[in-house]
């Protein structure tokens, strides 16, 4: 840790590194991570959102060792067979009409690009993505990402509207039964009836709103971009069928909806693979990243034949995009989700953590909301605001020092995002729960 304390200033400052007195990683094995001292920790955050199958799985460490041995690159101006393959596979995972693949190297490019590609398959500029969601941060991507604390003072992302946060628990519009989750928001109450939600419906009205105001009636935006699940916002969830009516709204003007699946995607939500498919949405395209790799640079975009066919006015390049070292890890990713039946595994212990999280008798949280392996716990005061950073702060060093990792995000920085590798069981959340709740109580 000395060594790494002495060439520190070799990275730039605003580089983020989590807790005051910080960890030195040096190994990982399913849901566990080592530091330096040999101690061990239960890693719930998953490299953020991003170790999938668990750490140094075996049978993606034999893929790509295999492979390494064979062929690591030769771009895209020559044929292999591991891209074919795995395009092959990850199609496998779409509904039909979503058809056609380009890999990238992370989040922030997939995202990048699929704004290009709207752009160019609709011929208009304007685009709308919601405030407090994430998309990364590439200069145009930044203008999409609506979080204050990541944005730069540079212009950046030119013509990208925002929505309103569609927020159940903190948002303009919200209520007792609106989330597609086992626990609901507990400040709010609402008496709609069985199949309507109205904080919903009053979400897309604005939506409708906004539509009509700030684009031109004739040729309305070239894209919604918006996560299934907020992720960075912290693990925020839209009202029933908001996903659905917003992407139909866009879709009716000619517009391409996109779905952001790079937290939500490969299962993590249990019920279903995509986070857009829980909420019976259907977008035109659909980014992915971080688990699809289980740690390796690899992102994607899946969208139609039609939209990426017209993507030929220009020449289209990425040099590493789906090489053959990322195809078989993608690839074996995939296989190991279905072989582990990993999602199934989010759905059941996903459920449990849930449960045990609301059942805890705590003030201090405010909500307990998520689906599957994708779970926010938001931290609050006596008057219901959100906990003051250095509460927040020390009851996240706590934890770690307890040997559990967990993330943190919000606007506030005060929700803990728990987000571990689908592979954990449910002795793994009774271990969490209890170092989550007796912390809560000693620092909050
Ligand atoms: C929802 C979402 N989209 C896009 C990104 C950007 O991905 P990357 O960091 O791989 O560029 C992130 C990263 O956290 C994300 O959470």
């Amino acid at each position: 840790m000395q060594r790494v304390q002495q060439l520190r200033p070799l990275l730039p400052k605003g580089h983020v590194t989590y807790y005051k007195d910080q960890l030195l990683i040096v190994k990982g094995e399913k849901q566990f991570l080592f530091d330096s001292n040999g101690k061990k920790y239960l890693d719930f955050f998953g490299g953020i959102v991003t170790v999938s199958v668990g750490h140094c799985h075996p049978k993606v460490n034999a893929a790509l060792t295999e492979q390494a041995q064979k062929l690591w690159h030769t771009t895209s101006i020559y044929h292999t067979e591991p891209i074919y393959e795995y395009a092959q596979k990850l199609l496998g995972k779409f509904p039909s009409k979503l058809n056609t693949v380009f890999f990238v190297n992370s989040g922030s490019e997939a995202n990048d690009l699929a704004l290009a590609l709207a752009r160019n398959y609709t011929g208009r500029f304007d685009v709308i993505s919601m405030r407090n969601g994430y998309h990364g941060m590439t200069q145009t991507v930044l203008g999409a990402t609506n979080l204050g604390n990541w944005k730069p003072v540079f212009p950046h992302g030119f013509n990208i509207f925002k929505s309103l946060n569609a927020d159940p628990y903190r948002g303009i519009f919200g209520g007792s039964n609106c989330r597609d989750s086992p626990i609901q928001v507990k400040n709010r109450k609402c008496g709609c009836a069985p199949g309507v939600c109205e904080a919903s419906d009053k979400y897309i009205e604005q939506f409708e709103e906004m539509l009509l105001h700030d684009f031109s009636h004739s040729s309305g935006p070239a894209a919604f971009l918006i996560e299934s699940i907020q992720g960075v916002g912290g693990t925020v969830q839209y009202p029933h069928g908001y996903l659905k009516k917003s992407y139909e709204a866009v879709q009716k003007r000619g517009g391409i909806a996109i779905a952001d699946e790079v937290q939500t995607g490969f299962g993590r939500l249990g019920s279903h693979f995509w986070g857009f498919e829980s909420q019976g949405a259907m977008p035109d395209m659909v980014t992915m990243a971080k688990g699809i790799g289980n740690g390796f640079p690899l992102g994607a975009v899946v969208t139609t034949k039609e939209i990426a066919d017209s993507f030929n006015k220009s020449l289209y390049f990425n040099t590493y995009g789906g090489n053959p070292l990322a195809s078989v890890v993608g690839k074996a990713v995939l296989e190991v989700i279905e072989e582990e039946k990993l999602q199934e595994n989010c759905a059941v212990v996903g459920d449990y953590f849930l449960k045990q999280l609301a059942a805890l008798d705590e003030k201090a949280i405010g909500d307990v909301r998520g689906k599957g392996l994708m779970i926010g716990v938001e931290l609050i005061d006596e008057q219901g605001k959100p906990l003051a950073a250095a509460k927040t702060a020390a009851i996240f060093e706590d934890t770690k020092n307890h040997g559990l990792l967990i993330g943190k995000g919000g606007i506030h920085g005060n929700v803990l995002r728990i987000k571990p590798p689908m592979c954990i069981t449910k002795q793994d959340v009774d271990f969490a729960v209890d170092i989550i709740a007796k912390s809560i109580k000693q620092f909050k």
